[in-house]
Protein backbone atom coordinates (compact mmCIF):
# COMPACT_ATOMS: atom_id res chain seq x y z
CA UNK A 1 0.00 0.00 0.00
CA UNK A 2 1.75 3.35 -1.34
CA UNK A 3 1.34 6.11 0.95
CA UNK A 4 2.03 10.00 0.13
CA UNK A 5 2.72 12.34 2.79
CA UNK A 6 1.26 15.69 3.27
CA UNK A 7 4.85 16.90 3.01
CA UNK A 8 4.84 14.98 -0.82
CA UNK A 9 1.68 16.47 -2.10
CA UNK A 10 1.42 20.06 -0.24
CA UNK A 11 3.69 21.53 2.09
CA UNK A 12 6.46 20.51 -0.52
CA UNK A 13 4.76 21.80 -3.06
CA UNK A 14 4.39 25.28 -1.44
CA UNK A 15 7.72 24.80 -0.16
CA UNK A 16 9.35 24.07 -3.85
CA UNK A 17 7.58 27.09 -5.37
CA UNK A 18 9.07 29.43 -3.07
CA UNK A 19 12.70 28.06 -4.17
CA UNK A 20 11.83 28.63 -7.92
CA UNK A 21 10.08 25.51 -9.82
CA UNK A 22 7.83 26.62 -12.12
CA UNK A 23 5.17 24.82 -14.84
CA UNK A 24 7.14 23.40 -17.93
CA UNK A 25 10.54 23.04 -15.72
CA UNK A 26 12.67 19.91 -17.05
CA UNK A 27 14.19 19.51 -13.70
CA UNK A 28 17.07 16.58 -12.42
CA UNK A 29 16.42 15.22 -8.97
CA UNK A 30 20.01 13.40 -8.21
CA UNK A 31 19.85 11.28 -5.21
CA UNK A 32 15.95 11.45 -4.80
CA UNK A 33 15.56 8.31 -2.39
CA UNK A 34 11.92 7.92 -2.24
CA UNK A 35 10.64 10.70 -3.70
CA UNK A 36 9.98 13.19 -1.25
CA UNK A 37 11.52 16.50 -3.37
CA UNK A 38 10.54 14.85 -7.04
CA UNK A 39 6.92 13.92 -6.00
CA UNK A 40 6.19 18.22 -5.55
CA UNK A 41 8.30 18.84 -7.98
CA UNK A 42 6.70 17.11 -10.83
CA UNK A 43 3.35 18.33 -9.18
CA UNK A 44 4.08 22.23 -10.19
CA UNK A 45 5.83 21.39 -13.42
CA UNK A 46 2.95 19.32 -14.84
CA UNK A 47 2.72 17.64 -18.24
CA UNK A 48 4.60 20.38 -19.79
CA UNK A 49 8.05 19.66 -18.11
CA UNK A 50 9.34 16.31 -16.49
CA UNK A 51 11.60 15.28 -13.61
CA UNK A 52 14.11 13.00 -13.81
CA UNK A 53 14.85 11.16 -10.50
CA UNK A 54 17.86 9.51 -10.54
CA UNK A 55 19.57 7.21 -7.73
CA UNK A 56 21.56 3.91 -7.35
CA UNK A 57 18.75 2.66 -5.20
CA UNK A 58 16.14 0.36 -7.75
CA UNK A 59 13.74 -0.19 -4.26
CA UNK A 60 13.46 3.65 -3.55
CA UNK A 61 13.14 4.15 -7.54
CA UNK A 62 10.18 1.71 -8.47
CA UNK A 63 8.43 2.88 -5.55
CA UNK A 64 8.50 6.69 -6.63
CA UNK A 65 6.91 5.00 -9.49
CA UNK A 66 4.23 3.75 -7.63
CA UNK A 67 3.90 7.16 -6.42
CA UNK A 68 3.49 8.59 -9.74
CA UNK A 69 0.77 5.65 -10.32
CA UNK A 70 -1.42 6.73 -7.68
CA UNK A 71 -1.46 10.32 -8.36
CA UNK A 72 -1.43 9.75 -12.29
CA UNK A 73 1.38 12.25 -12.78
CA UNK A 74 3.33 10.77 -15.96
CA UNK A 75 5.62 13.43 -16.07
CA UNK A 76 8.62 11.52 -13.81
CA UNK A 77 11.13 9.58 -15.55
CA UNK A 78 13.02 7.33 -12.76
CA UNK A 79 16.45 6.47 -14.20
CA UNK A 80 19.36 4.05 -12.24
CA UNK A 81 22.45 5.57 -12.34
CA UNK A 82 24.78 2.57 -10.55
CA UNK A 83 26.39 5.58 -9.05
CA UNK A 84 28.11 7.28 -12.03
CA UNK A 85 28.14 10.72 -12.66
CA UNK A 86 28.07 11.27 -16.04
CA UNK A 87 24.45 10.93 -17.50
CA UNK A 88 23.01 10.68 -21.09
CA UNK A 89 21.51 14.43 -21.04
CA UNK A 90 22.14 17.03 -23.85
CA UNK A 91 23.87 20.07 -23.18
CA UNK A 92 21.71 23.07 -21.75
CA UNK A 93 18.55 20.15 -20.89
CA UNK A 94 18.09 21.51 -17.78
CA UNK A 95 16.10 24.18 -15.98
CA UNK A 96 16.71 23.47 -12.41
CA UNK A 97 18.82 20.45 -10.55
CA UNK A 98 18.37 19.68 -7.24
CA UNK A 99 21.11 18.33 -5.13
CA UNK A 100 19.07 17.68 -1.69
CA UNK A 101 20.92 15.83 1.05
CA UNK A 102 23.14 14.13 -1.00
CA UNK A 103 26.34 15.61 -1.16
CA UNK A 104 27.89 14.06 1.99
CA UNK A 105 28.01 10.76 -0.03
CA UNK A 106 30.62 12.05 -2.89
CA UNK A 107 34.45 12.49 -1.56
CA UNK A 108 36.14 15.95 -3.06
CA UNK A 109 37.08 14.28 -6.57
CA UNK A 110 33.58 12.99 -6.60
CA UNK A 111 31.90 16.10 -6.36
CA UNK A 112 33.93 17.73 -8.59
CA UNK A 113 32.78 15.57 -11.03
CA UNK A 114 29.43 15.69 -10.57
CA UNK A 115 29.35 19.92 -10.73
CA UNK A 116 30.80 20.17 -14.10
CA UNK A 117 28.32 17.36 -15.52
CA UNK A 118 25.35 19.60 -14.00
CA UNK A 119 27.28 22.39 -15.47
CA UNK A 120 27.21 21.01 -18.71
CA UNK A 121 23.54 19.90 -18.67
CA UNK A 122 22.14 23.05 -16.77
CA UNK A 123 21.25 26.03 -18.98
CA UNK A 124 22.46 29.49 -18.35
CA UNK A 125 20.87 30.81 -15.88
CA UNK A 126 19.10 27.62 -14.97
CA UNK A 127 19.34 27.13 -11.09
CA UNK A 128 21.34 24.52 -9.13
CA UNK A 129 19.69 23.99 -6.05
CA UNK A 130 21.16 22.35 -2.87
CA UNK A 131 19.93 21.05 0.52
CA UNK A 132 22.99 21.22 2.56
CA UNK A 133 23.08 18.71 5.16
CA UNK A 134 25.71 16.60 7.13
CA UNK A 135 28.07 19.57 7.02
CA UNK A 136 29.60 21.04 10.25
CA UNK A 137 27.36 21.68 12.84
CA UNK A 138 24.74 19.93 11.10
CA UNK A 139 24.75 16.44 11.90
CA UNK A 140 28.21 15.78 10.58
CA UNK A 141 28.72 13.03 8.04
CA UNK A 142 30.58 11.17 5.99
CA UNK A 143 32.24 13.56 3.44
CA UNK A 144 31.04 16.53 4.68
CA UNK A 145 31.85 16.15 8.09
CA UNK A 146 35.09 18.56 7.94
CA UNK A 147 32.94 20.75 5.51
CA UNK A 148 31.41 23.99 6.73
CA UNK A 149 28.54 25.31 4.54
CA UNK A 150 30.48 28.09 3.40
CA UNK A 151 33.18 26.01 2.46
CA UNK A 152 30.69 24.00 0.20
CA UNK A 153 29.36 27.25 -1.46
CA UNK A 154 32.70 28.28 -2.12
CA UNK A 155 33.26 25.24 -3.65
CA UNK A 156 30.42 25.08 -6.15
CA UNK A 157 31.45 28.61 -6.81
CA UNK A 158 34.70 27.83 -8.46
CA UNK A 159 32.59 25.93 -11.03
CA UNK A 160 31.00 28.67 -12.82
CA UNK A 161 27.70 29.06 -10.17
CA UNK A 162 26.90 32.20 -8.61
CA UNK A 163 25.26 31.53 -5.34
CA UNK A 164 22.07 33.49 -5.44
CA UNK A 165 21.05 32.80 -1.02
CA UNK A 166 19.09 30.89 1.22
CA UNK A 167 15.39 30.22 0.94
CA UNK A 168 14.44 29.09 4.46
CA UNK A 169 11.20 26.49 5.66
CA UNK A 170 10.40 23.74 6.99
CA UNK A 171 12.12 21.32 5.37
CA UNK A 172 11.13 17.38 4.76
CA UNK A 173 14.80 15.09 5.98
CA UNK A 174 14.31 11.51 5.64
CA UNK A 175 10.61 11.30 6.04
CA UNK A 176 10.13 14.15 9.28
CA UNK A 177 9.79 17.75 8.93
CA UNK A 178 12.98 20.00 10.36
CA UNK A 179 14.16 23.92 10.05
CA UNK A 180 16.36 24.37 7.72
CA UNK A 181 17.06 26.36 4.07
CA UNK A 182 18.18 25.68 0.54
CA UNK A 183 21.08 27.18 -1.08
CA UNK A 184 20.41 28.23 -4.65
CA UNK A 185 23.10 28.83 -7.47
CA UNK A 186 22.42 29.78 -10.98
CA UNK A 187 24.76 29.08 -13.79
CA UNK A 188 26.84 31.71 -15.07
C1 LIG B 1 19.73 10.90 2.20
S1 LIG B 1 19.03 10.43 0.66
C2 LIG B 1 18.30 11.98 0.15
C3 LIG B 1 17.04 11.77 -0.63
C4 LIG B 1 16.33 12.98 -1.17
N1 LIG B 1 17.15 13.78 -2.06
C5 LIG B 1 15.77 13.81 -0.06
O1 LIG B 1 16.34 14.86 0.25
O2 LIG B 1 14.77 13.40 0.52
C6 LIG B 1 20.42 10.30 -0.43
C7 LIG B 1 20.15 9.44 -1.65
O3 LIG B 1 21.24 9.60 -2.56
C8 LIG B 1 21.48 8.38 -3.19
N2 LIG B 1 22.87 8.38 -3.72
C9 LIG B 1 24.03 8.51 -3.05
N3 LIG B 1 25.07 8.49 -3.89
C10 LIG B 1 24.58 8.33 -5.14
C11 LIG B 1 25.17 8.20 -6.45
N4 LIG B 1 26.48 8.26 -6.65
N5 LIG B 1 24.34 8.05 -7.50
C12 LIG B 1 23.00 8.01 -7.32
N6 LIG B 1 22.38 8.12 -6.12
C13 LIG B 1 23.18 8.26 -5.03
C14 LIG B 1 21.25 7.33 -2.11
O4 LIG B 1 20.96 6.05 -2.65
C15 LIG B 1 20.05 7.94 -1.35
O5 LIG B 1 18.83 7.45 -1.85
Amino acid sequence: MIKLSDWETNMGVDFLKKVGIKKGYNILDFGCNDGNYTIPAAIITRENGSVFAIDENEHSLRKIADKAEVLELNNIKTINSNGDLSFDFTDNFFDFIMLYDVLHYLNSQQRNILYKEIYRILQIEGILSIYPKHTIGNFPLMELRNVSVQELIDEIENYGFEFKGKIFGELSHDNYLEEGYILNFSKM
